[in-house]
């Protein structure tokens, strides 16, 4: 069922409840990357010029209960630096001193809620909860993509208690983005899948057999299924219980004519540490493990992708946390950042740290706020936070 754009809301002289994913990384009390509050910024400017009282509320972090470390006060602080105008910090999400404060302020005005989770019953969609969050908002603005997979109070629950609700523009983007892979994709289409466990993505696998033309696998989750083909893998990760579920993928991919595209060679070491000795290997010794993938590999991907019009990447290709290993990554990123006439969607989380910040990713279509969202949307999954926005 359609969703509304923000844009369809009238919002002057209304206090609009804007749900926004300010679950950023944290160091030593400062927002070490603040990529997600910039990604709603057009949402909540665009709230302000029509007029509307923008209500901000987050989670941050996963507290049980109230937690000053988890305290919200970063975040409207780098909001009132880049909105431009005070967003101060209500001292808790509901209450009567939280009330009076947003009694008092005015069109064009913003306030940011303390965050959600000090509540346990947000994350139970306590129904008496949302109904204090909704109170006295008249308009309900999700913008909350990285949290959309979640059926909580801010999420779901508080949209039975505000009719008037739409899309923010983050969310909107991030589900057309999405769209471009799972309806009609241009083709060929391609998956990129990488990170540690076949285990973490077998949903997703099974869900894009039927959208893609080949899978292309890299990271550890490889080395299980080339374990399956009989491949020698030393000491690579493995899942050893998932062997036979990798061979019934693979022979799933072949029924459905989807070409699933194994590394052919690798970077392998003694261990996954700086400064291990590395070489290059097609097969990799007893005493060693896979933790890139090789140059040749590199070479086959990219001339993969060169082909493809719509491309989705989910997990990293080696062990990216240590630069020894993270050179396929970036390899294959940049090379798929600088074609032209491609799609690409950059799955959040892990794919997004590894290459979201590289000089040449801005030429990406896209690149998700939502690692975990992403991935239940690929499995082919409901999300509640934009179920919950349907009219
Ligand atoms: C995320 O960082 O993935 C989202 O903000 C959701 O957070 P959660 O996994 O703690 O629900």
């Amino acid at each position: 069922m359609p969703i509304a754009s923000v844009t369809q809301l009238k919002l002057a002289g209304k206090r609009v409840l804007v749900r926004c994913d300010f679950n950023v990384p944290l160091a030593a009390g400062k927002i070490a990357d603040p990529a997600r509050i910039d990604a709603s910024l057009d949402t909540i400017r665009y709230i302000l010029e029509q007029g509307g009282i923008a209500v901000l509320c987050s989670h941050l972090g996963r507290p049980k209960e109230r937690t000053p470390e988890l305290s919200l006060k970063p975040v409207a602080e780098y909001l009132t630096e880049k909105v431009g105008r005070k967003v101060g910090l209500a001292p808790d999400c509901i209450g009567d001193v939280t009330g009076r404060m947003i009694a008092a302020l005015k069109p064009g005005d913003a306030i940011l809620l303390e965050n959600l989770r000090f509540h346990p019953e947000e994350e139970a969609n306590d129904r008496d909860f949302a109904h204090e969050l909704a109170r006295g908002k008249q308009a309900y603005v999700n913008d909350a993509f990285g949290t959309a997979h979640r059926a909580h109070a801010s999420t779901a629950g508080v949209t039975a208690f505000i009719p008037e609700r739409a899309a923010g523009f983050l969310m909107m983007r991030e589900l057309e983005a999405l769209r471009a892979v799972t309806e009609n994709p241009a083709r060929p289409s391609i998956a990129i899948m990488g990170g540690a466990k076949v285990s973490d993505k077998i949903g997703v696998i099974r869900n894009l057999m039927s959208k893609v033309d080949a899978i292309l696998i890299g990271g550890a989750m490889a080395y299980t299924f080339l374990k399956a083909r009989g491949a020698a893998i030393g000491k690579s990760r493995v899942e050893d219980d998932k062997l036979e579920l990798a061979r019934e993928l693979m022979a799933e991919a072949e029924r459905k004519g989807v070409r699933i595209v194994l590394p052919s060679d690798h970077v392998v070491a003694s261990a996954p540490e700086a400064g291990a000795a590395s070489q290059t290997a097609a097969e990799i010794p007893a005493d060693m493990m896979g933790l890139d993938i090789g140059p040749a590999t590199i070479e086959e991907f990219k001339a993969e992708l060169a082909r493809a019009r719509t491309v989705v990447w989910n997990g990293p290709l080696g062990f990216f946390e240590i630069p020894e290993f993270a050179h396929g990554t970036l390899a294959v990123g940049e090379a798929l950042a600088n074609l032209d006439g491609v799609k690409s969607i950059i799955g959040g989380g892990d794919t997004a740290a590894a290459v979201g910040h590289m000089p040449w990713a801005s030429r990406f279509t896209h690149i998700s706020t939502g690692g975990g969202t992403t991935l239940e949307y690929l499995e082919g999954q409901v999300l509640p936070g934009v179920k919950a926005l349907e009219s």
